[in-house]
């Protein structure tokens, strides 16, 4: 079994019977977490999809709680190492056959320069998503992206669940999304990234109507999990 637990925004926990995987761990400060840092005692890894606070959030505090190895581009790898935090740098198109399975990185149309704890803004390289094979159910995480023609290249991956951005101003809107789920053709979407700042207001049920069949969508509330059997 592979559990798919929502921690907010584009925040997951992944749990298999060996491993617990982060991806995008912001949770101090997220106003949707219903968790806290204490909540994710024992992390094997951490995706990390760009360097903005949204998403790389929490990974140096749960690093050094829990030893957990970050997956993220060449950029943020270096600014984690140098804090002495382990990385596994990759970059876009490049792929790896990790212990529990294939993790693809994959284009995402952003920004990801991170900030500093002086404030200081540091280049963060491109921004990502992941294509994660765990156990053999292949999850797709776009990370913060817009519309981007490459999404067409995942349809022959036959994703199980891919977990899209809906929220519009600085991601896909959920007219682009579906135009995603057309692309991806995945059997589960998951709606992330909209409703936590004004800014990124949207309706996830009318996203569903709008995916109509082309896939199943669940709509998770932070502190639900989809399960997947491995
Ligand atoms: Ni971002
Ligand atoms: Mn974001």
């Amino acid at each position: 079994m592979i559990h798919i637990y929502y921690v907010g925004h584009s925040a997951f926990l992944i749990e298999t019977e060996k491993e617990k995987f982060l991806i995008d761990p912001f949770i101090t400060g997220n106003p949707q977490a219903v968790d806290t840092l204490d909540s994710f005692d024992k992390i094997d890894y951490i995706f990390v999809t760009h360097g903005h606070g949204d998403h790389l959030g929490d990974t140096v505090e749960i690093c050094r709680r829990t030893q957990a190895i970050v997956i993220s581009n060449f950029e943020i790898s270096q600014y984690l190492g140098k804090k002495n935090i382990s990385c596994h740098p990759m970059h876009i198109g490049g792929s790896f056959e990790f212990p529990f399975g294939r993790v693809k990185m994959t284009p995402a149309l952003h920004g990801s320069d991170l900030t500093d704890e002086n404030g200081n803004v540091v280049a963060g390289g491109n921004p990502c998503g992941f294509l994660i094979e765990i156990h053999g159910q292949k999850i797709y995480h776009a990370g913060d992206t817009g519309l981007s023609m490459e999404m067409h290249l995942l349809k022959e991956e036959h994703v199980n669940v891919a977990l899209l951005p809906i929220g519009g101003n600085f991601v896909m809107d959920i007219y682009d999304a579906v135009k995603a789920v057309d692309f991806i053709q995945p059997s589960i979407v998951v709606p992330i990234h909209y409703n936590t700042f004004d800014l990124i207001k949207a309706n996830p049920k009318e996203f569903a109507t709008l995916v109509g069949k082309r896939a199943n969508v669940k709509i998770l509330n932070p502190g639900d999990e989809l399960i997947l059997k491995a």
